[in-house]
């Protein structure tokens, strides 16, 4: 009894200490126009406004949609940033088809440039020009909130406000997120974010990951972030006395989310600050509109739904596949929902559907769509995983092929390279993954483990966000890694000392057994003599 009330006191004390949520002022920079990045923007953004929080946003896509009402600003940037453009001019690539044929190096080189562009052309908005320039900086934001993908100018504004950083990056880990972490990523087991590997290497694919890693961490430093300096010298150098490196101010993140999350992920060395959340932008299904209800519902077969994501277009598709996909779907007993972007198709088999639009998260929701045919995108992986749906993955380009090997090392999902997929390969890996239980089940497994979590990916996220402006930052959780010269974070410095003392001791050793021998000798001979 007495024992109860004691816990009960405790208990209250607890919840009394737990920290209040005051509403704080956060500035939100979201420059980069990318549709599929605004699926986590917006689930974050709709999230902190809806705990209470008063967001300033320069933004790339209006949230208007949203209706989040008076405590959300929106800073657009108009108009917007056509970056394919620049990528089908500096590399000559006709349609985003022909991605898959891109070198890693060259995919690397573009996003740079799309990032630098990009960066520039929000800086120069006017909107954005009076925010640099304000009088009035103390007081005014409690927290700057900026995409983790090649914008790092804006990291700028938190000198300018004198706030802390949180981060988040879209594509979840990536290997040259250590330089800024101040921990070491082994390339022996951590793919490279765009390699098409997994964490299971052979020696020349580790041979490679490294390569590449090693490459993209050098390209940064030398080519990269000077360029990203120069403009975030042109942009702040009028209002900061001494305007900081890219290279510093990566640094100073007090927190990273991450979209990503176990058993998605490949299991990496990693630090506190860097917080998983993968998911935040799924939300429980809504009622799907009347016709696609129907067309589902009736699929007494099963259905497959079929999305090539927001950039590559399925209408853009060369006319023999287009052709070939529609013999072998034609020939099938289950219903195709397609995400098409033209009005119709010619002489399209009854048993498949298109639309412009889809909502994708709420059709993967139906119990009859039994397979997902996807690019491989983050998202939608993610969604196909939550839903428990088997995919068959054609993936175009950056961590499209890591996200389908892991389906397919998981055991969920099948991966064709889109230039040489056939009629009967088609037909054969979509019957396979419907009538072979091995793939329902293992993507049942790997749901389950993936939306078991002590707290909600969006909950968690807010909850990241309000500790580092309760706390005014959370550089207790920086590694001392980041302060050491790189001859000291890799030990080279321990090691050459080791080795000069192993040399000396060498040395030692052999100057005495020189120096025996030499004795030895002298009383041999004085013993003969
Ligand atoms: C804005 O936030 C404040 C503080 O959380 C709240 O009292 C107010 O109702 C909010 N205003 C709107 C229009 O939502
Ligand atoms: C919310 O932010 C806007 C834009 O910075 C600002 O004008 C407004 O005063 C803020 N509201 C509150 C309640 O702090
Ligand atoms: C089912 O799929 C698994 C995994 O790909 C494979 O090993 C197995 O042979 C398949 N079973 C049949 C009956 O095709």
């Amino acid at each position: 009894m007495k024992l109860q009330s004691l816990s009960l006191v405790l208990l209250c004390c607890a919840l009394a200490a737990l920290p209040q949520a005051r509403p704080a002022n956060i500035l939100a920079v979201y420059a980069f126009p990318g549709k599929s990045h605004f699926m986590m923007h917006t689930a974050l953004i709709k999230e902190l406004v809806e705990s209470g929080h008063n967001v300033t946003m320069i933004t790339a896509f209006s949230l208007s949609a949203q209706q989040l009402g008076g405590n959300y600003t929106e800073l657009l940037i108009e108009p917007v940033y056509d970056f394919w453009h620049d990528v089908k001019l500096s590399f000559g690539v006709q349609h985003l088809f022909d991605l898959t044929q891109m070198k890693n190096y060259d995919f690397l080189k573009m996003l740079e440039i799309i990032g630098l562009k990009t960066t520039e052309h929000a800086l120069r908005q006017p909107k954005v020009q009076a925010l640099i320039n304000a009088r009035q900086t103390e007081g005014v934001f409690d927290l700057l909130l900026a995409e983790q993908f090649y914008q790092e100018a804006f990291l700028a504004l938190a000198y300018k406000y004198n706030i802390p950083i949180v981060t988040t990056s879209t594509l979840g880990y990536e290997n040259h997120m250590s330089q800024m972490m101040g921990l070491i990523t082994p390339w022996s087991f951590v793919p490279h974010g765009f390699m098409p590997f997994t964490d299971r290497m052979s020696f020349m694919e580790r041979v490679h990951n490294t390569y590449v890693s090693l490459y993209e961490d050098f390209d940064r430093l030398l080519s990269y972030f000077p360029k990203m300096d120069a403009i975030t010298e042109r942009y702040f150098g009028q209002v900061l006395a001494e305007v900081p490196k890219v290279r510093h101010m990566e640094t100073q993140i007090s927190v990273m989310l991450l979209n990503s999350h176990a058993p998605l992920t490949t299991a990496r060395p990693t630090v506190d600050a860097m917080v998983p959340v993968g998911g935040m932008h799924i939300y429980p299904p809504k009622p799907l509109p009347a016709d696609m209800q129907s067309f589902l519902d009736a699929a007494t077969d099963g259905a497959i739904f079929f999305s090539l994501g927001s950039n590559v277009q399925s209408k853009e598709m060369p006319r023999d596949m287009l052709q070939l996909f529609l013999r072998v779907f034609g020939s099938m007993k289950q219903r195709i929902l397609w995400k098409f972007e033209d009005e119709s198709i010619d002489q399209l088999p009854p048993n498949v559907m298109i639309r412009k639009w889809l909502p994708q998260a709420d059709i993967l929701a139906h119990p009859n769509v039994k397979v997902f045919i996807t690019h491989g995108g983050l998202f939608g992986t993610q969604e196909g995983v939550h839903y428990a749906v088997p995919m068959l993955g054609m993936p175009f380009y950056c961590d499209q092929h890591l996200n389908m090997n892991k389906a397919v090392l998981g055991g969920y999902g099948i991966s064709l390279h889109f230039q040489s997929i056939t009629e009967d390969l088609l037909r054969d890996s979509l019957l396979q993954l419907i009538h072979n239980a091995s793939y329902a089940e293992n993507v049942q497994r790997v749901s389950r483990i993936f939306r078991d979590r002590p707290m909600s990916p969006r909950r968690s996220a807010v909850y990241w966000i309000e500790y580092v402006i309760r706390h005014k930052g959370a550089l207790h959780m920086r590694s001392a890694g980041l302060d050491l010269r790189w001859y000291q974070f890799y030990l080279l410095d321990v090691i050459a000392f080791l080795g000069v003392l192993a040399l000396a001791a060498l040395f030692l050793l052999l100057l005495a057994i020189r120096l025996l021998q030499g004795s030895g000798r002298k009383q041999r001979k004085a013993k003969t003599n």
